[in-house]
């Protein structure tokens, strides 16, 4: 997507090492970062440098072709994926790139390695592209189709929690890629963003959005009942970092809060996700591995101060005790829909069989 009249990839590959958009500064200040090992990899994602489902997935792979320009021997290849998908627990894009890319180099040659991690890397990023752009356009036809459900009122009222747009993928997103296709395509889209406490991503989202001219208003995690009850959203639509096969949602904590006020309100709640979000292993949503961050996310915060530079301040009384939990769960019967690459499908058991197709060709 654009940044000052630019297009810009959250990652991209740069000769032999690979460029990405740092996270941890944005939205104060329009960064890249470049890796030029595995071990760099894993810290990016470790620290969020990077973030969100696809993207370190994506970022796995380069992480992977870091380490195989070094050494790609059997016992290489096991230490890298080792590595990198122990960064983060809960977003299985992570483990599937990493697998994808680890099954494929064991069945060739050590010297031929090299070369191909790089491309399987790059054929995952461009693949994420033209899964989003599905994705967008599927999730925009629900829109489009529920503004029309409502008479075309002057604005479509959308929530959305957490940041799952370009900066979560390589480009264009999940859950905004339906907003962005939506708004470009005359739905006279308004997006209320969580704010989404601790780490804040709701700013991202409002970054990303004021770029691409999307109207959006910022609030607090705790606004969104109220607006609900007020009848000022007329659907949800959020990303996903683990969907299990009956259709259960793993996503940024505060998600299930959301859909649980949207399941009161009648109001549709949607999940867009690419099919790599998919652990087809699992059945329900409490045997996800939910990530457990550092108490001091919860105790401080950090922004620009009046001097425009980057300040970290402490919110909580000195020593209190907090807990972090990154993601929660959303059952499957609080879930309208879910939006993948390959359609719109029911979030049950039924649903997740109709892609059966794909999970066999995977
Ligand atoms: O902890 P994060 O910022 O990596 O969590 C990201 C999310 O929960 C997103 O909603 C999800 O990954 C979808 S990103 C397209």
């Amino acid at each position: 997507m654009k940044v000052n009249g630019t297009h810009h990839r959250s990652i991209q590959r740069s000769g032999a090492a690979v460029q990405v958009v740092d996270q941890r500064s944005l939205p104060h200040v329009f960064r890249m970062q470049t890796l030029s090992s595995v071990g760099e990899v894993a810290d990016a994602i470790r620290d969020m440098t990077v973030r969100g489902a696809p993207l370190i997935g994506v970022a796995a792979a380069y992480g992977m072709a870091l380490a195989m320009q070094v050494q790609a021997d059997d016992g290489d290849v096991s230490r890298a994926a080792s590595l990198l998908v122990s960064t983060r627990p809960t977003a299985i894009n992570l483990r599937w790139a990493v697998e994808a890319i680890q099954r494929q180099l064991l069945r060739m040659p050590a010297p031929l390695r090299p070369a191909a991690s790089w491309q399987l890397a790059d054929e995952l990023a461009e693949s994420d592209v033209l899964t989003n752009q599905r994705i967008g356009a599927w999730g925009a036809g629900l829109l489009r189709q529920r503004w029309l459900e409502l008479g075309q009122p002057a604005r479509l009222e959308v929530l959305t929690h957490c940041n799952a747009g370009w900066l979560g993928c390589v480009d264009w997103g999940t859950a905004l890629a339906a907003i962005y296709q939506a708004h470009d395509s005359g739905v006279p889209v308004h997006v209320w963003v969580d704010e989404t406490r601790p780490r804040n991503q709701g700013a991202l989202t409002c970054w990303e959005l004021a770029r691409h001219g999307v109207p959006a208003t910022l609030v607090a995690d705790n606004a969104g009942g109220l607006l609900m009850q007020q009848g000022r959203v007329h659907a949800c639509m959020v990303g996903a970092d683990r969907v299990t096969t009956q259709g259960d949602v793993c996503n940024k904590v505060g998600t299930y809060l959301k859909a649980l006020a949207a399941r009161a309100h009648g109001i549709p709640f949607y999940v867009a996700l690419p099919l790599s979000t998919v652990d087809w292993t699992i059945q329900r949503g409490e045997e996800i591995d939910i990530e457990y961050r550092a108490a001091d996310e919860v105790t401080h915060v950090s922004g620009r101060n009046a001097a425009g530079h980057i300040e970290r301040v402490q919110l909580a009384p000195d020593g209190t005790l907090a807990e972090n939990p990154a993601f929660d769960i959303t059952p499957a019967a609080c879930v309208s829909a879910l939006v993948t690459e390959l359609g719109v499908i029911e979030a049950s058991e039924r649903g997740l069989a109709s892609l059966q197709q794909y999970r066999k060709a995977a």
